[in-house]
């Protein structure tokens, strides 16, 4: 097992009606930027909620944080939050919203042009405080310090990055899920699934209780998905489902282990190019990559196998490649596709994608094996 540090900060606030804790989780001298998506909120009480429970506190709001934040969209908020002079922000809605607004907290703080906080990695010295209520299970926003936003004017999705943008709460409660489509549901169910995957995947480093925390999720993620996926899933199943994503993505799992992450960031760039879902280019590109690195990862794969499908008779390679296929049929028994030519996307945007790795210098995976030119070869297995 490699040595580690690990320290997460968030407080986690779970369960049916806990959106009424806000009135004591944010001191009443702050004065809050509250922010949300495109209003799924105000349809199913969540708005009323939080109203509700800031009926003490000061509060401006901020409304349009689209899927995949956009740079553009945030940069008002950031201007918004300037002029009011707030000092606390709380997100609420998807992974989207938090995302966006672990930006404007570290934007409205910095003096310079906030983009190269994210381009070119500038140090983030300091945020504005931030709590989150969210409404959809699937990226672990809501328990981790990163943010993942894009720039429409140049096409980019790109990582932001501090220990600083950790919420100091997160208000996790099942009943908000209900209202979601089950388009939504399904790339959650994939995003939280592969999250585990980028930290388990990779090659062993006898982290035995890291492992058997990961199959516990995966196994987790697949006894609940029918559940889940139901037209009306009970409150203990969408409760089960929240706390795996989150625990999927909140640094729990990476404790002295090996991670990958390019499956995520080759999922980036199909979104930045066509604003594809992120679950949906995930359960494109992962099974690809495995059987692209299948070598390297071979040990791993075989123990995900048996531990988590029960795939334990035959030959190595014929386990292998039963795992694989395995994997997809889960990804499609969601309603999820596998291949990029089912959303019309072709050789151009892999030409495109190669290329931008290649001028950036981009080599991913936990040996950093994973050259542009494997990159190809992944996307072209999946067209
Ligand atoms: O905008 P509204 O109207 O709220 O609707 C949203 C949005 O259209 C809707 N929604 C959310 N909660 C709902 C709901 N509809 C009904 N009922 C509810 N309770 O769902 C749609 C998608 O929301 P979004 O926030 O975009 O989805 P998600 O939570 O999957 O977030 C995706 C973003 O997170 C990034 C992704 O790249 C993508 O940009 N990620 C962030 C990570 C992180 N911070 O650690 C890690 C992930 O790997 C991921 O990259
Ligand atoms: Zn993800």
């Amino acid at each position: 097992m490699y040595s580690f540090k690990f320290q997460n900060p968030t407080k986690i606030i779970f369960g049916k009606g806990m959106i009424a804790e806000l009135s004591k989780e944010i001191p009443r001298d702050k004065k809050i930027l509250v922010t949300f998506g495109g209003g799924s909120v105000r349809k199913n009480g969540v708005y009323d909620q939080v109203v509700a429970a800031l009926k003490n506190h000061t509060f401006v709001e901020f409304w349009g944080i689209e899927p995949n934040p956009k740079y553009e969209t945030l940069m008002q908020a950031v201007e918004l939050g300037r002029k009011e002079n707030i000092d606390f922000i709380l997100a609420v809605g998807g992974g989207s919203v938090v995302d966006g607004s672990k930006f404007i907290a570290a934007a409205i703080c910095y003096n310079g042009e906030p983009w190269d906080l994210i381009q070119k990695r500038i140090k983030v010295e300091k945020t504005i405080p931030l709590g989150t209520v969210i409404t959809l299970p699937a990226t672990g926003s809501e328990m981790n310090c990163g943010a993942v936003i894009s720039r429409k004017s140049t096409m980019e999705k790109l990582v932001l990055s501090t220990p600083l943008n950790y919420p100091k709460f997160s208000v996790l409660d099942p009943e908000v899920t209900f209202s979601l489509p089950k388009t939504q549901v399904a790339a959650g169910l994939i995003d939280t699934f592969i999250h585990t995957m980028e930290q388990y995947l990779t090659y062993p480093v006898d982290a035995k209780l890291m492992d058997r925390w990961a199959e516990g999720i995966l196994q987790t993620v697949v006894e609940i998905s029918p559940r889940v996926m139901d037209i009306r899933p009970d409150y203990d199943s969408m409760a089960n489902y929240m706390l795996t994503a989150t625990m999927a993505l909140n640094d729990f799992i990476a404790m002295g282990v090996p991670q990958d992450w390019a499956t995520h960031m080759i999922g980036h760039e199909i979104t930045a190019f066509h604003e594809l879902t992120h679950g949906y280019t995930l359960a494109i590109v992962f099974p690809q990559l495995l059987r692209v690195m299948k070598d390297e990862k071979r040990e791993k794969i075989l123990q995900y196998g048996a531990r988590v499908w029960g795939i334990t008779l035959g030959d190595p390679d014929d386990r292998i490649e039963s795992t694989i296929l395995r994997t997809e049929d889960f990804f499609r028994s969601l309603g999820v596709k596998t291949k990029l030519s089912d959303y019309g996307i072709g050789e151009d945007t892999i030409n495109k994608i190669v290329a931008r790795f290649e001028m950036r210098g981009t080599v991913l995976g936990e040996n950093k094996t994973i050259t542009p030119d494997k990159v190809e070869k992944i996307l072209r297995l999946a067209l």
